[in-house]
C-alpha cells in the first residue's frame, strides 16, 4: 500500500496483501458461518449517537483506571495468540507500544515470546496476562507464578474455550505454527504447539485445545484460582446476566464481556447488544470491559455510554503488528485515540466520566418517533 494508513480498515487492506493466506485467514476468522463476526460490528452502527453542544470541549481528559492502573485511554489491547507470525518482533513490539501510548496489554497465554521477554522489554507498561486453564494444573499454577514474580497487574481467564471453535480457514488450512516459532510459555513440543508434532488433517490449534486445555472447568475452579493469587481476576467471555452475577459471587474483580471476536459460538449477540444486562446484572460492584469489533472512535464512545469501563482492541493491534510492527502498533492506538477524542468533543464530553447513557439510543427508538 503507497498511502499512509488513516484508519483501522486500511491497516487490514495491508495486513491482507502482506501476511500469506493461512496466517491472514487464522487472525481475521470466525467461527462457523461467522454471523457473529459480522454482528460485532454491524451492532454498532444500529446505535446512535445524540450529542451535548455547547460543552467547552477546548480541553479533553481521556485517561481512566483499569483494575486500579491508571491508563492514557479506555483503549487497551486484548489477548491475540501468536504475534510473531504478523511480525518477527510480535509480542515485543505490541508491549513498547503500549508503553509508548500510556495503555495496557493483555498477553495471550499462547504468545509466541514469554512472559518474562514481554516484562523485560517494557518493565514499566501495564501488562495483564491472559490465562487458559490446562487439564495440568500446575501448568496453570505456574503461568499465574511466572505473572505475579514480572510485574503482570491482574489475570483474565478465559472462560469460553473448554473447546475451540470451528473456524473453517483453519480446518482448509490445516493451520498450524511456521516451524520457526513456538507457544513461548511451553517447554515441551505438546505444549508448545510446535510444528515437530504434527497436527494431521483438522486445524492444528483445535487439535492442540482438545490435547491440552480442560474443557471440564467449572465455577470450583474460579474459586481455586481465587484462592491461589491475589493479582485482580477478570473473568474474559461472559456474556449472560446470571453468569454476571455468578462471578461477582465468586470474587472476580471484573468481566471482559466478549465472544472471543467471534470465533467461539455462531449466532452469539454482538457484544455491544449484551453489555447494558451485564451492567445491570453487577450493580457497580465491579469493572465490566467491552471487546469485539472496536473499529473506531466513535464505537469506543458508544461502549463507554453503554457502561463499558474501558475497551479491548483484538485484531486491529495485528494490522498494525504486520504493517510495521511497534510503530504499526503505536498508529493504531494512535488513530483510535485521536478519533475517540474527536468524538468526545463532538458529544460534549470533557471526560470519561462525562459519557453516559443518554448518548446512545437504539435505531429503533429513532424511527418510533417518527
Ligand atoms: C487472532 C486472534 C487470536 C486470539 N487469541 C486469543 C487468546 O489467545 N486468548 C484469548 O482469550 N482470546 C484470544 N482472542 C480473542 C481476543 O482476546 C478478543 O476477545 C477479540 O479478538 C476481540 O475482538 P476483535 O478482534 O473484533 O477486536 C484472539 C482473537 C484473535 C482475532
Amino acid at each position: 500500500m503507497s498511502e499512509k494508513p488513516i484508519c483501522i480498515a486500511d491497516f487490514e487492506h495491508y495486513a491482507k496483501a502482506f501476511l500469506g493466506k493461512s496466517v491472514y485467514d487464522y487472525y481475521k476468522s470466525g467461527a462457523d458461518e461467522q454471523q457473529t463476526l459480522a454482528e460485532n460490528v454491524a451492532a454498532f452502527s444500529r446505535l446512535k449517537l445524540y450529542p451535548r453542544m455547547l460543552k467547552d470541549v477546548s480541553s479533553l481528559d481521556l485517561s481512566t483506571s483499569v483494575l486500579g492502573q491508571k491508563v492514557s485511554m479506555p483503549i487497551c489491547v486484548a489477548a491475540t495468540a501468536m504475534q510473531c507470525m504478523a511480525h518477527a518482533d510480535g509480542e515485543i513490539a505490541t508491549v513498547r507500544a503500549c508503553r509508548s501510548m500510556g495503555t495496557g496489554m493483555m498477553l495471550s497465554s499462547w504468545a509466541t515470546s514469554s512472559i518474562e521477554e514481554v516484562a523485560q522489554a517494557a518493565p514499566e507498561a501495564v501488562r495483564w496476562l491472559q490465562l487458559y486453564i490446562y487439564k495440568d494444573r500446575e501448568v496453570t499454577k505456574s503461568l499465574v507464578r511466572r505473572a505475579e514474580k514480572t510485574g503482570y497487574k491482574g489475570i483474565f481467564v478465559t472462560v469460553d474455550t473448554p473447546f475451540l471453535g470451528k473456524r473453517l480457514d483453519d480446518v482448509r488450512n490445516k493451520f498450524q505454527l511456521p516451524p520457526h516459532l513456538r507457544m513461548k510459555n511451553f517447554e515441551t513440543n505438546d505444549l508448545a504447539f510446535s510444528s515437530e508434532k504434527g497436527y494431521g488433517e483438522n486445524s492444528g490449534l483445535s487439535v492442540y485445545v482438545a490435547e491440552a486445555i480442560d474443557p471440564s472447568i467449572n465455577w470450583e475452579d474460579m474459586k481455586w484460582l481465587r484462592g491461589l493469587t491475589s493479582l485482580p481476576i477478570v473473568a474474559k467471555g461472559i456474556i449472560r446476566a446470571d453468569d454476571a452475577r455468578e462471578a461477582v459471587k465468586h470474587g472476580v474483580n471484573g468481566i471482559l464481556v466478549s465472544n472471543h471476536g467471534a470465533r467461539q459460538l455462531d449466532g452469539v449477540p454482538a457484544t455491544i447488544e449484551i453489555l447494558p444486562e451485564i451492567i445491570e446484572a453487577v450493580e457497580g460492584k465491579i469493572e465490566v470491559f467491552l471487546d469485539g469489533g472496536i473499529r473506531k472512535g466513535t464505537d469506543v464512545l458508544k461502549a463507554l455510554a453503554l457502561g463499558a469501563r474501558a475497551v479491548f482492541l483484538g485484531r486491529p493491534i495485528i494490522w498494525g503488528l504486520a504493517y510495521q510492527g511497534e510503530q504499526g502498533v503505536k498508529e493504531v492506538l494512535q488513530i483510535l485515540k485521536e478519533e475517540f477524542h474527536l468524538a468526545m468533543a463532538l458529544s460534549g464530553c470533557q471526560s470519561v466520566e462525562a459519557i453516559d447513557r443518554t448518548l446512545v439510543r437504539r435505531e429503533q427508538w429513532a424511527a418510533s418517533k417518527m
